[in-house]
């Protein structure tokens, strides 16, 4: 079958992020579990995450969007659709999209949540782009926020040293120049993996009761290992399978953005893509695992320190719970 021409590119025309004052260091950590800070540094590369203490995830998210609007001409009510990304909601229904459309005042847009754990961001930035090159829409506001911290077990060290709370949005707006913007991208998800990383209660299957919460159901559970496997090889294959795709050879990349899980993930699929140390885009160091908010974290950061400049190939990349993954090429288009 032909495939229609696009007439518009999506391009990312503004960015806002929020994290939690208060840090949760590895000395914390040494306080609570059996662990140490070395241990952490060495496994993991976290030295620090945020945990936000009153608050749920539309609240940082409201703070999120609000730090963009500081940035941008564009006023919430003109904002077309929310995509919200996350695995921690305020509550199942109604959607997180809904509390922050109300607290940001986007009185004309429509929006809904999204859920792909880790890949979210990916995923929602994926469909909130094919909205703008449909032509209908002309300004969407992606959002990934998580309070991982609400369903993380404090007593178990596998976990409790790799998640945090924080939230970061990008507006998409449509650019007729198809060589900026979202470029294209490459998603998966296979649900062979889902006994490998979940959530067991709280929804339909084990509604909660008093069992649910006596078995630790309400929070991450994670065979680590084989996570860690699944997501070497995802993460670096299919960001190898775009450079490929692409013609993009190391030196033609200015940044690979990958999700913050584990930063020998992060050095394996940077290794794979022939990427140097110095184009990799990390802050786990500062916030761990924030699940959906790593990657416009990441963005928000190196864009506001001058790092990612206009015409820069961005090859983004996740993996998370299901399994899901993926890889994004993005020709950043703002100065
Ligand atoms: N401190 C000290 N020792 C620890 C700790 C800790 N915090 N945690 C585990 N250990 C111990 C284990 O008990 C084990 O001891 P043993 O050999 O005596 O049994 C040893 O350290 C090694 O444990 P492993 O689980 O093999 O450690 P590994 O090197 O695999 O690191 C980690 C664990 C960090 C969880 C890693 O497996 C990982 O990063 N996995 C993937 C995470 C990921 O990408 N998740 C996907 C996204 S998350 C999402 O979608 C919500």
């Amino acid at each position: 079958m032909e495939k229609t021409k696009k007439l518009f590119n999506a391009a990312i025309t503004a960015v806002g992020m929020y994290v939690p004052e208060k840090i949760l260091d590895n000395k914390y950590f040494e306080s609570i579990v059996d662990t140490s800070d070395e241990w952490i540094m060495t496994r993991t590369g976290i030295k620090e995450r945020r945990c936000m203490e009153n608050g749920a995830t539309s609240d940082m998210a409201t703070k999120a969007c609000e730090d963009l609007f500081k940035t941008t001409k564009v006023k919430p009510e003109e904002i077309d659709i929310i995509i919200l990304s996350t695995v921690t909601p305020d509550m199942l229904f109604p959607s997180t999209a809904c509390l922050v459309q109300n607290n940001i005042g986007a009185k004309n847009a429509w929006g809904f949540d999204l859920i792909a754990a880790c890949s979210g961001f990916l995923f929602a930035l994926r469909t909130g782009a094919s909205f703008i090159e449909s032509g209908q829409y002309k300004k969407v506001l992606v959002i990934g926020s998580d309070k991982m911290t609400s369903i993380t077990d404090y007593t178990d060290r596998n976990n409790c040293i790799l998640f945090g709370d924080a939230s970061a949005a990008v507006l998409l707006e449509p650019t007729e120049d198809l060589n900026y913007g979202i470029i294209d991208s490459i998603l998966h998800i296979d649900g062979s993996g889902k006994d490998s990383l979940y959530m067991k209660g709280g929804g339909s299957l084990n509604p909660p009761t008093h069992e649910t919460v006596d078995k630790k159901w309400h929070y991450i559970y994670q065979d680590g290992k084989t996570v860690f496997k699944a997501a070497v090889k995802g993460m670096a294959d299919v960001s190898y399978e775009m450079m490929q795709k692409h013609n993009l050879k190391g030196d033609d990349v200015a940044y690979l953005i990958p999700h913050q899980a584990n930063l020998r993930i992060i050095d394996a699929t940077a290794e794979r893509m022939g990427v140097t140390k110095d184009k990799v885009v990390i802050n786990i160091h500062k916030y761990g695992n924030t699940t959906t908010a790593t990657i416009p974290l990441c963005i928000t950061e190196y864009y506001r320190d001058g790092k990612i400049k206009k015409g820069d190939n961005l090859i983004v990349a996740a993996f998370g719970a299901g399994y899901t993954w993926g890889s994004m090429l993005i020709k950043w288009s703002i100065d």
